[in-house]
């Protein structure tokens, strides 16, 4: 904060790290100290790699790395990476997985995933169509040598590992004004790349020879993260759970179908999951919350991407959500951890990555209903909030002391189903 204006950051991207963080103790209320705990905030290899992926990078914000096992999933067993702050998210995910695993109950291949369509969305935009019709027959005559010089001179090594665009569809939206706002949409196969910047680059390229050949004028292109074409299904059939539980879940699950205000909260609980795994392995978990909120509304209402039924006397909980994630390039590649996170789940292909992710989305909603359905998700939170306010509190205590404050304070928590960081202060200054 100043009341000038900050002269001295002109030229900041072209500083090195060094020189960045002595204008931090230069112009800013950091100490010293502060330096020094950013320099210490990761190994000097994660923070060379920062300096790389950002601009005016100063450090590393680490983030918790926990593992959910117990995953069985099209018949494997998985042990999940999760990169998550969020205090209860990987204790629910690996109890509801263990859970599902030791129910007698759940089907022998345990969580049944799929992918269905392989292609991702580009858009090339034409704010006011000039002759719809006309531009839908050029495109039709055309795509195909569009399309071929575009494989021959853009993305070669895509096509050779069996990807490249599939086609070229037309679509037409009224404007306000009444004109006609005309979208090409890039269907591409980005095979093992979650492909963003590839089909982004492909559509600048193909805006040159569909400008020429069409006579209309391009505005932009650029990758659509609402993608329809792409879709990974997660689906797990229980027999025999508890009939209370079992009608208690189902009808969370309708309160979430029909209140959008309930939908949120379901998708953000299952988001907890996947987006935790998609950090852990360096994915670009923005574009997949956006396609999951944008998903979620299809039909004008937002609704959960998870459902609950029962069918006899089996529970069924099913996902569906557009999951577009890569195993190749970027962060992926370059990331050690998210190679180590890769490696820890033992694969190597994005289909396989975004149907574990379906997976765990799938068993962290269900962990969120459990909880909700068994007395609210207070307790279990708080649980192991007792840990994190014990972390809080300023002072130097034994292992022994932390031990009692802990009895203590969970004793409280039964009795009050409450606890706070002034709780536990006061009840270390009785103690
Ligand atoms: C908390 O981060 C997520 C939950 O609220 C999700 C839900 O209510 O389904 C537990």
């Amino acid at each position: 904060m100043g009341a000038q204006p900050p002269y001295h950051w002109h030229g900041l991207s072209k500083c090195n790290l060094s020189q960045r963080l002595r204008k931090l103790v230069d112009y800013t209320n950091l100490t010293d100290t502060d330096i020094r705990l950013l320099q210490q905030s990761s190994t000097p290899k994660i923070l060379q790699l920062s300096d790389q992926l950002i601009e005016n990078n100063i450090g590393s914000f680490p983030l918790p790395l926990g593992i959910a096992p117990h995953f069985h999933i099209d018949g494997h067993y998985y042990t999940v990476p999760m990169a998550i702050e969020e205090t209860s998210v990987i204790a629910a995910a690996s109890h509801a997985a263990k859970w599902l695993q030791q129910s007698p109950g759940t089907a022998s291949q345990g969580i049944i995933t799929r992918c269905t369509g392989k292609n991702i969305i580009g858009q090339i935009l034409i704010s006011r169509v000039k002759r719809a019709d006309q531009l839908a027959k050029c495109i039709t005559a055309q795509k195909k040598t569009w399309i071929m010089k575009c494989h021959q001179q853009v993305i070669p090594n895509l096509v050779k590992r069996g990807g490249g665009i599939e086609d070229l569809v037309l679509r037409l939206i009224r404007r306000p004004d009444g004109d006609t706002m005309a979208v090409i949409h890039v269907l591409l196969n980005p095979v093992d790349a979650m492909g963003a910047n590839l089909v982004s680059q492909v559509c600048e390229y193909l805006k040159m020879p569909i400008e020429r050949d069409s006579g209309e004028q391009l505005v932009t292109g650029i990758v659509s993260n609402l993608n329809d074409q792409k879709l990974t299904h997660a689906r797990v059939a229980i027999d025999d759970v508890d009939t209370k539980l079992a009608e208690t879940i189902v009808e969370l699950s309708l309160f979430a179908q029909l209140d959008p205000y309930r939908a949120a909260t379901n998708n953000k609980g299952v988001m907890n999951g996947i987006d935790a795994l998609l950090i852990a392995t360096g994915n670009d978990w923005r574009s997949v919350e956006a396609a999951v909120h944008a998903y979620s509304c299809q039909d004008g209402q937002y609704r959960p991407i998870t459902h609950w039924y029962l069918e006899g006397n089996q529970l069924i909980g099913e996902l569906t959500a557009p999951i577009i994630v890569g195993t190749v390039g970027g962060v992926t590649r370059l990331h050690p951890i998210a190679q180590l996170s890769l490696r820890l789940l033992d694969i190597t292909h994005a289909e396989q990555l975004s149907r574990i992710a379906a997976a765990v989305g799938l068993v962290q909603n269900l962990g969120a209903m459990i909880a909700l359905a068994s007395g609210g998700i207070t307790k279990g939170h708080m649980q192991l909030h007792i840990s994190n306010i014990i972390a809080q509190l300023d002072t130097n205590l034994t292992e022994q002391e932390k031990q009692r404050l802990k009895t203590a304070l969970q004793h409280y928590l039964e009795q009050h189903g409450h606890i706070s960081l002034s709780v536990a202060q006061t009840i270390l200054m009785q103690l």
